[in-house]
């Protein structure tokens, strides 16, 4: 029950808000602390500001950190406050979220950019890895790394995000099924907890913090170091597309690939309804096997199941790789015409998306609503996932790419708090939508929002067993339900290393100033 006492408090801080005397004592109490980096107060428009481009929270603050100690000192001085102040703090990597996970209303967002401490160094003693700043982009670590001759194993798709942001969720892309996702491939971090302490983690020295913060979402820490595996680097890549008219031949070549030894690097898949200008495209930038055969295929309204496949080579190898693909590809059963290669360097490869960002950046088309959808769906659901879906609730895939393809839970570590489906094998099927801005029709924000409604709707009602990943849920019910069995341990985690609910609130899991018990009445006892 709220008394007098507090009603008025409450009942003054909220004039005091109004007339901006909280600003100035955010202002002047942050700007008392020694930091070698600095606090921006004006200009904090663009961390209000992210790729799907939906939420917009302003923040009262914004720390440009030098040194992982400005960050620990600023997290600790909002600590310190306890619950007389409402500050929460959102590490923000490249801003690359999708529903303001990295923005903080009326709170610090830490520019995990703007700290370039340590300098990414590459260490090759006795095992390879590079150690980076948790800021630090994917597309700088490759090229870091290449210079000595060396890689991480597991990607993303693009690789213009942060080392902290991808390793809050998991890291996915068509490696994962043979390296397991992102946060498989991390030797150490260091992270700044929720109490501003700075704590070096890994297998071996604080594994609960460690595995926590992979795939945590960025509750317990903001992850300011991080040390990822590499491996020995191709040069070169064979790139591969071909078609399917069935979806169940596509998919079980698709597991068939995965499970074997001696495989493609990379096994991705898309899905393709209702559009030839896509096939026109690929005519042009990829070598199909008969051209004229190529030219002559056409999809009419049907419904089409891409495998993309990709193996990596070096220059040397030059003369054995085209009769390995073709080895490899002669197991396959897709439709014979519609086989497109390329061959591109591996930095080509693996920056394939930048060439589009930057094309739909130069047409004001990259800052558009991105209402995306990612889901993890079991293996023996995914078929009727893909009746109950394609052709049916998506009618066509004009407004993004539809991607689809199986992963091993086997190369995922249970102990991290990425959540996934039960099973052995799963699919990763996301939605990677763009909305025309004021539009009516079915490229609508409008438009797309139902219809991922009706996607998940599907899902819950077929009982799949489907999980979000990249997660967004607006009630604490339907957090819980999505960790299920693992909530308890997630919620202890908070509790250890960010009790006061401090850290990344985007992600609208906890929030501050409500007390932990309402989380799990029991934590009351202990
Ligand atoms: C074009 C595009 C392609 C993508 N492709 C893939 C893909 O192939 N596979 C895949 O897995 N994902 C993919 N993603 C999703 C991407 O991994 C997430 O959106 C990720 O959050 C973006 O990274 P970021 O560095 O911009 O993080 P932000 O959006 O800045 O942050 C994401 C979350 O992590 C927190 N956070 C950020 N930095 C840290 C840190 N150092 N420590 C702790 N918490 C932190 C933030 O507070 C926020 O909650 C893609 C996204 C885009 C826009
Ligand atoms: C690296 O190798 C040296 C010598 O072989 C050994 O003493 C050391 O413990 C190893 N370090 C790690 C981290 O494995
Ligand atoms: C998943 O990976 C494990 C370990 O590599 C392997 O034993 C298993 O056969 C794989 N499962 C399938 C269905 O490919
Ligand atoms: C393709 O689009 C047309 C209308 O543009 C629609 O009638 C048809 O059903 C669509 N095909 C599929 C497979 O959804
Ligand atoms: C996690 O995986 C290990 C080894 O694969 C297994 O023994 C353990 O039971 C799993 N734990 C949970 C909670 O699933
Ligand atoms: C989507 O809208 C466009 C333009 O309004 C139209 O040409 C197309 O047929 C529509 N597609 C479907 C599946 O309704």
């Amino acid at each position: 029950m709220l008394s007098i006492r507090s009603f008025m408090l409450l009942f003054l801080s909220c004039i005091a808000v109004r007339m901006n005397l909280c600003f100035t004592g955010i202002h002047s109490s942050l700007k008392m602390l020694s930091i070698n980096g600095h606090f921006e107060f004006d200009k904090v428009q663009f961390a209000a500001r992210d790729f799907g481009n939906r939420y917009r929270y302003y923040p009262a603050a914004v720390l440009h950190p030098s040194s992982v100690s400005d960050i620990a000192m600023t997290i600790e001085h909002i600590w310190k406050m306890g619950l007389r102040s409402e500050l929460t703090v959102a590490a923000r990597g490249h801003g690359h979220s999708l529903h303001g996970q990295a923005q903080a209303h009326q709170g610090v967002v830490i520019n995990m950019e703007s700290l370039q401490y340590p300098q990414m160094q590459v260490h090759t003693r006795n095992f390879t890895y590079v150690d980076v700043s948790g800021g630090e982009l994917w597309i700088n670590i490759l090229h870091k790394s290449l210079k000595y001759g060396l890689t991480p194993k597991s990607w993303t798709d693009y690789l213009h995000l942060t080392v902290g942001g991808t390793l809050s969720n998991a890291g996915i892309s068509g490696q994962a099924f043979r390296h397991g996702p992102q946060i498989s491939n991390v030797h150490q971090l260091e992270v700044v907890t929720g109490k501003g302490d700075v704590v070096s983690c890994s297998k071996e020295q604080n594994s609960d913090l460690f595995y926590g913060v992979l795939g945590g979402l960025g509750q317990f820490g903001i992850i300011t170091r991080a040390k990822i595996l590499l491996e020995p680097a191709p040069t070169m890549v064979k790139w591969i597309r071909v078609l399917y008219l069935d979806f169940t031949t596509f998919s079980s070549e698709q597991e068939l690939l995965i499970s074997a030894e001696n495989t493609f690097d990379y096994i991705e898949g898309l899905v393709i309804i209702n559009r030839t200008d896509l096939l026109n495209n690929w005519r042009s930038s990829f070598n199909p096997q008969d051209p004229v055969q190529a030219s002559q295929f056409k999809s009419d309204g049907t419904i089409l199941y891409c495998l993309e496949l990709a193996k990596y080579f070096h220059h040397t190898e030059d003369d054995i790789i085209d009769q390995e693909v073709t080895r490899l590809l002669s197991q396959l059963s897709y439709i014979p015409s519609t086989l497109f290669i390329s061959e591109v360097t591996y930095v080509e490869f693996l920056d394939r998306v930048q060439v589009s960002a930057v094309k739909l950046q130069s047409k004001g088309l990259w800052e558009v609503p991105h209402p995306w959808l990612n889901l993890l769906i079991p293996k023996s659901k995914i078929k009727k996932f893909a009746e109950g879906v394609f052709g049916n609730i998506l009618k066509e895939t004009s407004n993004g790419p539809v991607l689809i393809y199986p992963l091993n839970k086997s190369k995922w570590d249970n102990r991290t708090s990425v959540v996934i489906p039960e099973e052995e094998i799963f699919y990763l099927v996301a939605f990677l939508t763009s909305a025309v801005p004021c539009s009516r029709g079915n490229d609508s924000l409008e438009y797309i929002l139902t219809q991922n409604m009706r996607i998940l709707e599907f899902c819950r009602t077929a009982n799949l067993g489907a999980k979000q990943y990249l997660p967004h849920y607006t009630t604490r019910n339907e957090w819980q339900a999505h960790f299920g069995p693992m909530w308890e341990t997630y919620v202890n985690r908070k509790n250890a290393y960010d009790p006061l609910a401090i850290l990344a609130p985007g992600q609208r899991i906890f929030q501050k100033a409500k007390s932990l018990s309402s989380w799990l009445p029991h934590l009351n006892s202990t």
